[in-house]
């Protein structure tokens, strides 16, 4: 029985050493007290939109959630009406297309997972709305796998359509490395580096898998802070209670 175990420690942890772990990275919204970096967000977003979109959707995620990221309600407007959003049926009873609104939901780039499978050599481009979740590390992995693209050791074999990814479990991706310098063009002048993009859509992502953060922190300490009015409150009554007996 010992044996067992033992041999299944091992292969644990030799597994555990093929695949690195991602390095930390400093995250605006990592502290217990944690916000969202507004103009990453929306750096981020624009790197969603411009690169990522291409093959992974964001379905949990509507126009109006944007909302959240600094997004003015016109620009809302104007960036759900760039969309086209199929509707219906009319009273002719046919589905139709019509510009996105507010409330849609982003659209995705394939209908359903054999059509995302068809466009990628057969492998499935994960929709992103709760990947930073869904991942141990979280952002961490992220950013490391966005980042983590090389050349592959000699001895290693990769199946056509397969890239070497340092982080990725296995090492072998069906995801061309997606990010090269220069490729978005930043608004607000920051310049856009494969580490400045993954960095950014990273946190677009991990707002993406938990837009009430925030709130949920601050309702925490909220919730504390009355804990520790209580408890006060309960001591003080305690010792006027018991005050006059021995
Ligand atoms: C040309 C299509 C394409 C583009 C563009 C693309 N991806 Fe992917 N992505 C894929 C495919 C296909 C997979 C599945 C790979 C696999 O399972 O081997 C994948 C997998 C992933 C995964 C999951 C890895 C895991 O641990 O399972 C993440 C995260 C990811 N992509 C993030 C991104 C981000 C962020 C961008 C934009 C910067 C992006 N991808 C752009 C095709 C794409």
């Amino acid at each position: 029985m010992k044996i067992i175990l033992l041999i299944g420690l091992m292969i644990s942890t030799i597994s555990a050493e093929n695949t690195k772990e991602p390095p930390k990275q400093i995250w605006s919204f990592d502290k217990p007290n944690g916000t969202f970096d507004r103009a990453a967000l929306q750096r981020g977003f624009q790197v969603y939109k411009e690169v990522c979109s291409a093959c992974h959707g964001i379905k949990l995620i509507s126009f109006r959630h944007l909302k959240a990221m600094g997004l003015s309600e016109a620009e809302i407007k104007s960036l759900a009406a760039q969309y086209q959003i199929k509707d219906g049926p009319n009273d002719d009873g046919e589905m139709f297309e019509r510009p996105g609104r507010p409330s849609d939901y982003i659209p995705g780039p394939y209908t359903n997972e054999k059509q995302a499978r068809a466009a990628n050599n057969g492998a499935f481009p994960p929709d992103q709305s709760l990947i930073v979740k869904a991942r141990l590390h979280g952002a961490n992995y992220i950013y490391a796998l966005l980042t983590g693209f090389k050349n592959a050791p000699e001895n290693f074999k990769l199946q056509p359509g397969q890239y070497y990814n340092e982080f990725f479990p296995g090492h072998a991706i069906s995801m061309a490395p997606p990010l090269s310098d220069g490729q978005v063009t930043y608004n607000d002048g920051t310049k856009a580096t494969v580490e400045q993009m993954a960095y950014d859509v990273t946190a677009f992502l991990a707002w993406a898998s938990e837009p009430e953060m925030e709130e949920r922190k601050r309702l925490g300490f909220k919730v504390i802070l009355y804990l520790l009015l209580m408890t006060g409150l309960f001591y003080a009554t305690m010792r006027r209670i018991w005050k006059g007996i021995k």
